[in-house]
């Protein structure tokens, strides 16, 4: 409540409303935050407790995880633990450092509680990654790191620039997740193909060992191609399936929004009704406009799959989350959500799956 009353629209004002400069703002204050203990003492004091679980042989403290590209390069670790999230998923790092697109790249969409990003993975490459971590953990959670494709590298070296970034990383993750499925990167979907994700994932698991390697996909693959994606992940040995990335959709086909977009439809008299000034910004949509689609997609994985999946996409609420968790995922992962609810978002869905 304090979150929506005060932070949020103080956040939103930030930087004459520049949605990055809010969150470079967050990211500065947790950053500094972590590296104070009586602070930190005093966050964990009101993080809530939560039910332990096991999923693809890692001890969770609780089922709900930091999404990645919140905390791209891993600068405020110690404060999301403290938080009480129960893992959190740093990156997507690249093997060389780049700066990402041309800013404004992130949008809010506050009528929809939406999101439009097109980043590009600006981050500071695998290896300076791998430095803070060595200095950062222990973290008492578990730490994902989400990997992809540097932007100058061309489509037909990726596998050698995934590895290189792995091969940086692996010391420090205690699981990696490949991210196949960012919008924003040109290409980078293709390798989700079946002849591409083999190749990839082939490399990649002669080099991971024993750390669980993840697969994340995008909402706007059909269920074929979510299918063959699954038969690759399973003949590799992936450990589990994070679903889903941001979508390209700007009215994804989501089950809970079918019936608010035809009244949407008649009552405005306009076939497509602009909510959001944002709302034709190129990128990936996240948010609620992605709620449906995500949880059609873990539904789908679940059912077709023994993988653990670990659902993300349009977690707004606790239900959201119970849904998720009903639909079969493992695990849940928050993003937008944490923009328009905050922290008491992840303290609510951890004390209702206790
Ligand atoms: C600004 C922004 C940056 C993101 N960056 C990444 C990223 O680097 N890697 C990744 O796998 N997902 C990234 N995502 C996607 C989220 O991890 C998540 O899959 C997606 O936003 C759906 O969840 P949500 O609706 O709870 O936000 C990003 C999302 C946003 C909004």
């Amino acid at each position: 409540m304090i979150y929506q009353r005060l932070a949020r629209p103080a956040l939103f004002r930030l930087g004459g409303g520049d949605a990055e400069r809010a969150h470079e703002w967050t990211l500065r204050r947790l950053a500094a935050l972590s590296r104070r203990p009586a602070a930190l003492r005093a966050l964990r004091a009101t993080a809530v407790r939560g039910t332990p679980r096991t999923v693809f042989g890692l001890r969770f403290p609780n089922p709900v995880g930091l999404a990645a590209g919140m905390d791209k390069d891993g600068r405020a670790l110690p404060a999301w633990a403290a938080l009480g999230f129960g893992f959190v998923e740093v990156g997507t790092v690249t093997a060389r450092p780049q700066p990402g697109n041309p800013r404004p790249r992130v949008f809010r969409l506050p009528a929809g509680q939406g999101v439009i990003n097109r980043m590009g993975f600006n981050n500071e490459g695998a290896a300076a990654l791998a430095t803070r971590l060595a200095t950062l953990r222990p973290l008492g959670i578990p730490l994902g790191v989400s990997l992809g494709k540097s932007k100058v590298v061309p489509l037909a070296d990726a596998v050698e620039d995934y590895l290189a970034a792995l091969r940086a990383v692996l010391p420090h993750a205690d699981y990696v997740a490949v991210n196949v499925s960012s919008p924003n990167t040109p290409g980078l979907r293709g390798l989700q193909d079946r002849a591409q994700l083999s190749r990839l994932l082939a490399a990649l698991r002669e080099e991971s060992g024993t750390t669980p390697v993840l697969v994340k996909i995008a909402p706007d693959l059909t269920e074929h191609a979510i299918g063959e994606a699954l038969e690759v992940c399973v003949e590799h040995g992936v450990a589990g399936l994070i679903a889903t990335n941001t979508t390209v959709e700007r009215r994804p086909a989501g089950l809970a929004l079918a019936s608010e977009r035809s009244e949407r439809v008649s009552s405005q008299r306009s076939p497509v009704p602009a909510r959001d000034k944002h709302d034709g910004e190129q990128g990936g949509l996240s948010g609620r406009p992605l709620t449906g689609r995500a949880l059609e997609v873990v539904t789908f994985v679940a059912k077709h799959s023994e993988l653990p999946v670990v659902g993300v996409g349009g977690i707004m609420s606790v239900d959201d989350a119970l849904r998720m968790l009903d639909a079969g995922a493992s695990l849940v992962q928050l993003y937008t959500g944490l923009i328009y609810r905050g922290p008491s978002l992840l303290r609510a869905i951890v004390r209702a799956t206790r």
